[in-house]
């Protein structure tokens, strides 16, 4: 029996040290400032420090990289969440969305953020900071719905 559990314990042990080699990238790809969604409109200070400290590490390029994204497994969950989030929606890079996709990121911010799915939960595990309280979610709900109806409004139609 104690040899059995010794042995599960060096197995377990060698198989962590394996999965160390798979390292996907960590990326940051460059930041065009001018891009970057602060520089395209004015946003309120509460809402900019929200999307700072909740949002920015899957969705913008400006990633801080946790410590445990350097062990595997739990680097391979951060890695493909900021690359998942990215493709979905990168605050770095909004300066190219056009109106009617802005307006539509807006819409589908409301819904991720009424709906709590977002910042994604077991990002809060280890980041308890990023967690909106109320008033941050009523803030965040209140600017998405009031930007929204800006674009809708400038492109002339609802
Ligand atoms: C831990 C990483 C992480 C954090 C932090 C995070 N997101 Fe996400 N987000 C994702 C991933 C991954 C997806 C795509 C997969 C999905 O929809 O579940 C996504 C999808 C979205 C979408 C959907 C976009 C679309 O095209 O459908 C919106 C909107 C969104 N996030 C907004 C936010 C906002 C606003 C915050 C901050 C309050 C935030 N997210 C924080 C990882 C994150």
């Amino acid at each position: 029996m104690k040899k059995t559990l010794k042995k599960a314990v060096i197995a377990i042990g060698v198989l962590f040290i394996v999965i160390q080699f798979y390292r996907p990238d960590r990326t940051n790809p460059p930041v065009d400032e001018s891009k970057v969604i602060f520089a395209t409109m004015k946003v309120p200070e509460k809402i900019e420090s929200i999307l700072k400290r909740s949002c920015f590490d899957c969705h913008s390029n400006s990633t801080v990289w946790p410590w445990y994204s350097n062990v595997a497994p739990a680097s391979w969950l951060v890695i493909r969440d900021a690359n998942e989030g990215r493709k979905h929606l990168n605050f770095s890079r909004w300066g190219e969305y056009s109106p009617s996709k802005a307006a539509s990121m807006f819409n589908e911010i409301y819904e991720e953020i009424e709906a709590g799915r977002m910042p994604f939960p077991p990002y809060l595990i280890m980041h308890s900071d990023a967690k909106l309280s109320p008033e941050d979610i009523q803030a965040m709900l209140d600017w998405a719905a009031d930007e929204q109806d800006r674009i809708m409004e400038g492109n002339g139609g609802g």
